[in-house]
């Protein structure tokens, strides 16, 4: 029993509690295994060209472009990601960056959490990259989901140095420092940890320091060169409007608020874009500022009425901001984050292909109708 305890007792009691804690972790933390690409057969490619499969081999047999490999006891061809992402850049028909024009911005938001903000920014991420294009996912969340569907574990990878901190803080120029490669060929990512909590300090302290300080055109600033590089930066942001969200909507050229069509759900999106316009109208620049799109994607949608009647009052309440894309509830996005993947990780469905197939396609149509926004920005 402790009794009588001396203060030099509860040193050596913590003392040794810290070693026993670092032996566990030791024992528990396995080097946790790299995630790898996805591959893609010659009618994946095709799908993705937009052509039949027999052009594919006809092709192949030119010896032009990516040849795949065949695998033990498999006649079929499998081709790496990188291999297939020339395929599509060769012979696909998706809009290319041209090159006077700068990479566009796309901020994905919402006040709640769990409205699929962070599956679907890494999904249109992968989907982008496979019609030709360079991304950069800026993860904007503590919780650092996004950098973990990067590949990269946002408790045990990343250091605040890692993050945008050190640009915030003012010790870096611009973001250029914190950008990493993935595990997926042309997406690149700014990772997040928890201590993107601190913006919310210093963003205010710099404010109330520096008569002038802007501090809602903070990221858009340190973004602004990366345009060079990247044809398309997506930011994930935080079940919140805080300080770095805010930053975030201003530094965006296009808005995506995945919602479900669920009455608080829909019921908090109000009270968010309210919050934000009138935020927006006392803060200089901001409010004259012009988006290429702002779109609302109905996310997590189940098949009953409540979910038809919401959509209509979402349709109703946000116009033609309502792309009409549905992407449902579905067992196929479970079983991926439960591997801590989205879909398009996963090479053939996990599961049925019937439910691959119905959560799959509307992402699809959604980074189709991205790489249409972008292909309009750079034709201005
Ligand atoms: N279409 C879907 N059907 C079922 N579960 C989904 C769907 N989209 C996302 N989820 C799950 O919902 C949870 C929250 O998704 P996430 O993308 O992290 O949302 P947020 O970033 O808005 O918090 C995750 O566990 C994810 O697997
Ligand atoms: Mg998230």
């Amino acid at each position: 029993m402790f009794t009588n305890v001396k203060m030099s007792d509860l040193d050596s009691m913590a003392s040794n509690a810290a070693d026993v804690l670092s032996q566990v972790r030791e024992a528990m933390i396995e080097p946790h295994p790299r995630k790898l690409a996805p591959t893609f057969n010659s009618a994946a490619i095709a799908e993705l060209c937009n052509v039949d499969k027999s052009k594919i081999k006809y092709l192949t047999l030119k010896h032009e472009l990516p040849q795949g490999t065949k695998s033990e006891g498999s006649k079929a061809k499998e081709y790496s990601l990188e291999e297939t992402i020339t395929w599509v850049k060769n012979i696909g028909t998706y809009p290319k960056r041209p090159e006077h024009k700068e990479g566009r911005v796309v901020a994905v938001c919402n006040y709640k959490g769990g409205v699929a903000k962070t599956s679907t920014t890494v999904s249109i991420a992968q989907a982008a990259t496979l019609r030709g294009l360079k991304v950069l996912i800026l993860d904007c969340d503590g919780q650092g989901t996004a950098t973990q569907l990067c590949g990269i574990s946002p408790e045990q990878d990343v250091d605040v140095e890692d993050t945008i901190m050190p640009y915030i803080y003012g010790d870096q120029p611009n973001l250029w420092y914190a950008i990493q490669q993935t595990y997926w060929h042309n997406m690149f990512v700014i990772p997040a940890s928890s201590g993107l909590l601190s913006a919310e300090f210093v963003l205010p302290a710099k404010a109330m320091e520096q008569r002038g300080f802007k501090f809602w055109e903070v990221l858009k600033d340190g973004i602004e060169p990366l345009r060079k590089e990247f044809d398309l930066i997506l930011i994930d942001t935080s079940p919140s409007l805080s300080h770095l969200t805010v930053n975030s909507m201003i530094a965006a050229d296009g808005l995506i608020m995945p919602c479900p069509p669920d009455a608080l759900d829909f019921a908090s999106s109000v009270q968010f874009w309210g919050i934000f316009s009138e935020l927006t109208d006392s803060l200089p620049d901001a409010k004259d500022k012009v988006y290429d799109f702002i779109t609302v994607v109905y996310t997590k949608v189940q098949n009953n009425e409540i979910s038809r009647l919401v959509k209509t009052w979402m349709s109703q309440a946000y116009g033609s901001c309502v792309n009409g894309i549905e992407i449902p509830e579905s067992t196929a996005a479970r079983t991926a984050s439960a591997q801590l993947k989205t879909i398009y990780d996963l090479s053939r469905p996990d599961g049925s292909v019937e439910a691959y197939k119905r959560y799959k396609e509307p992402l699809d149509k959604l980074a189709d109708f991205v790489v249409d926004q972008l292909a309009l920005a750079w034709r201005n």
